[in-house]
């Protein structure tokens, strides 16, 4: 590690915007999707709901973000679970399915002036014709994201300012040119597109690319990198294109995390010129236990108790956000302090002067990835020199976050006295793991709102009977779909009972992004149950080989559910029934006759309690026995045996 040099009188830094600017910044935002990351907030109750987006969104509160990033939901499995399409079929729109649309909407409520961005993951399989590749009819492809923005306007007043080509993945050449032909045509010559969302070593790859093929350069307005380690390369200066970490952070967001944001918010432009950085994820709501629990700037995973908790990251991204606005310039001026740590500025070139410092020691600021390799931070008293337009200001605001690692008692968005510049300079004394903003705005607030209700585990009874005439949402509540989607349906020919149910509508594979089980899954509850007892009403439309299943220990969600194990219990349309330990139905318990077939319908229970287990179809028991070998806990599930149309309805848990 280099050494770091305190001089005795301090060291001295300039500036200056006398020899012209830097890069103009374009914000800092964070990620809804990729996959379903929001997907517990929408079943808050008020005013929980709102306070959790004012500490997202609201302009002088929270985060303040300037930049909301979302998924084009593509029916398929992308982290932390699937989001609905706008068209599962080839003859399908809809623009009211999933939550992205409404978070849109809320964003944009607190910021009018909010940036939105969409980026597909995943796409329905109808788009690939039989192959899980999107590229071989770009036209399909470009009209289906095309729609998705056109639709945001038309049903949502949403203007999508920036369009991506396919999260982490390959891109093609003749498909952003037909992207951007086809978003002329409509009108919207003024989105422009981010390419091509790469990850390591892929992600500066497209602006070498860009260089050799000079038709690419043009198709692209903003080369977006994914965890790009603050840095970047030099192929990626030369295209002279705006530079973003189009996905970052997914850290663990306890303080050691806000620490790694402050890092990246500054160190991203120092280093790598990156005028943008978006947080993987926006806000941590879905269960904890599938991937990357937690890795979101705040945490919102309790729905059922109202419990959320503003981390960390929230008040090191305030530190930026709330001092400076897209369209501000950096100043040449920028970069490292000599005793470790660094320094960026900006100005809305009308007077105003941001200044953001952090002194983030090395393990207090690791992030997920890449590796940070070793440096020293050491406390220094740093005099800045105000020269050029900035040589006539008298008095900074002063906001602080003092990371204190050994007590705990951190200090975070702390107003302090303001500081006055005397002969255009002003000196502060800098211990490690803190965070400064010096700026000549004065809006700027540590907003609050009361705490929430205490943290409480998901209710141990829990039924739902889908009887929701007007859902607001397209989704049952707390059902965190793992393969397949799974929305609110109504039976309009059924006079019965079952006229709102819960029903599964993939019907066939995902052009994919992760590997999703070749079952639809959706789970339920808490991860730590273990004895409990699940029942569900079930209807399975596809006659011959269609199948549906309830299960209980379901052990495994996200890009692992492939391989998700517990007690299935499973009914087919051919008369037959199993009992089996994973979702893939290979290792099976028990096996028999159960008389069911397609359109009628059954009520399943499945109880498990510690090593043995029973199912019963309609009342009946079909199977008692012992269940080795299987999870000691899990959640919840239901799902079906393929990507096919079945129904759930009067579905409840009790949990021991
Ligand atoms: C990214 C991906 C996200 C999420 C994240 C987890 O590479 O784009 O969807 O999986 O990793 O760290
Ligand atoms: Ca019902």
């Amino acid at each position: 590690a280099a050494l770091c040099v305190c001089f005795t009188y301090g060291d001295d830094y300039i500036l200056d915007d006398k020899l012209g600017l830097g890069r103009t910044f374009d914000g800092i935002g964070g990620l809804s999707g990729g996959g379903a990351t929001s997907r517990l907030l929408v079943n808050y109750a008020e005013p929980y709901r709102s306070q959790i987006l004012d500490y997202l969104f609201k302009p002088n509160f929270g985060a303040s973000l300037h930049i909301l990033k979302v998924e084009i939901g593509g029916d398929a499995q992308t982290t932390d679970g699937t989001e609905p399409s706008h068209m599962h079929y080839e003859n399908d729109e809809n623009y009211f399915r999933g939550y992205e649309w409404w978070l849109m909407k809320e964003a944009k409520k607190r910021n009018p002036n909010i940036t939105l961005i969409g980026l597909p993951w995943a796409f329905p399989g109808w788009i690939g014709h039989e192959k899980s590749w999107p590229y071989d009819f770009p036209d399909i492809t470009a009209k289906y994201v095309v729609s998705w923005i056109v639709g945001a306007k038309q049903y949502h007043d949403l203007d999508i300012h920036y369009i991506g080509i396919w999260n982490e993945k390959k891109y093609d050449l003749n498909y952003i040119k037909v992207l951007r032909d086809t978003l002329d045509r409509v009108g919207f010559s003024h989105i422009a597109i981010i390419a091509a969302d790469g990850y390591k070593p892929d992600d500066w790859q497209i602006a070498s690319d860009m260089l050799a093929e000079p038709l690419l350069f043009d198709l692209i307005d903003v080369i977006g990198a994914h965890y790009p380690g603050t840095e970047t390369v030099m192929d990626a200066l030369k295209t002279g294109k705006a530079l973003w970490a189009s996905e970052d952070f997914s850290t663990y967001n306890d303080d050691v995390g806000g620490g790694c944001w402050a890092r990246l918010l500054n160190q991203n432009y120092v280093n790598g010129r990156m005028t943008a950085t978006i947080s993987w994820n926006l806000l941590a709501s879905y269960y904890e236990r599938l991937p990357f629990g937690r890795d979101g700037l705040m945490t919102a995973q309790e729905p059922w108790s109202g419990n959320y908790v503003v981390e960390s990251p929230i008040w090191t991204t305030a530190h930026t956000t709330q001092f400076t606005q897209p369209g501000w310039s950096y100043l040449q001026t920028v970069g490292h302090l000599k005793s470790g740590g660094s320094y960026v500025a900006l100005t809305d070139r009308r007077g105003n002067l941001t200044v953001v410092i952090e002194t983030m020691t090395h393990n207090d600021s690791v992030c997920i990835r890449p590796p940070l390799p070793p440096y020293d931070v050491t406390p220094c008293n740093v005099t800045f020199y105000l020269k050029g337009s900035f040589a006539s200001i008298s008095q900074l605001q002063v906001w602080r976050t003092k990371f204190d690692f050994k007590t705990k008692k951190h200090v975070f968005l702390q107003k302090l006295d303001s500081v006055k510049v005397s002969d255009g300079s002003f000196t502060l004394r800098l211990d490690v793991d803190e965070v400064y903003t010096l700026s000549t705005i004065t809006t700027a607030q540590k907003g609050t709102h009361p705490d929430p209700p205490p943290s409480a585990p998901f209710p141990k009874l829990y039924e739902d009977d889908f009887n929701v005439r007007n859902p607001s949402f397209t989704e049952a509540p707390h059902f965190a779909d793992q393969t397949g989607v799974f929305e609110y349906f109504k039976n309009l020919t059924d006079p019965g009972p079952h006229v709102y149910t819960l029903r599964q509508v993939v019907t066939q594979r995902p052009v994919t992004w992760a590997t999703d089980a070749n079952q639809a899954i959706s789970v339920i509850g808490d991860y730590s149950w273990r004895n409990i007892v699940v029942t569900s009403d079930v209807f399975i439309e596809k006659p011959g080989t269609g199948g549906v299943f309830i299960a209980a220990r379901a052990d495994r969600g996200g890009s692992g559910v492939q391989g998700c194990r517990g007690v299935f219990f499973w009914v087919f349309a051919d008369g037959t029934y199993r009992v089996t330990r994973d979702l893939m139905g290979k290792s099976v318990l028990a096996e028999g006759k159960s008389g069911t077939s397609s359109s009628i319908w059954y009520t399943l229970s499945l109880a498990v309690k510690e090593r043995n287990a029973t199912v019963t179809l309609d009342g009946t028991s079909l199977w008692d026995g012992g269940v080795d070998w299987v999870p000691k806990y899990g959640w919840a599930a239901i799902g079906t045996a393929s990507f096919e149309l079945a129904q759930f309805d009067n579905f409840s848990v009790e949990a021991e």
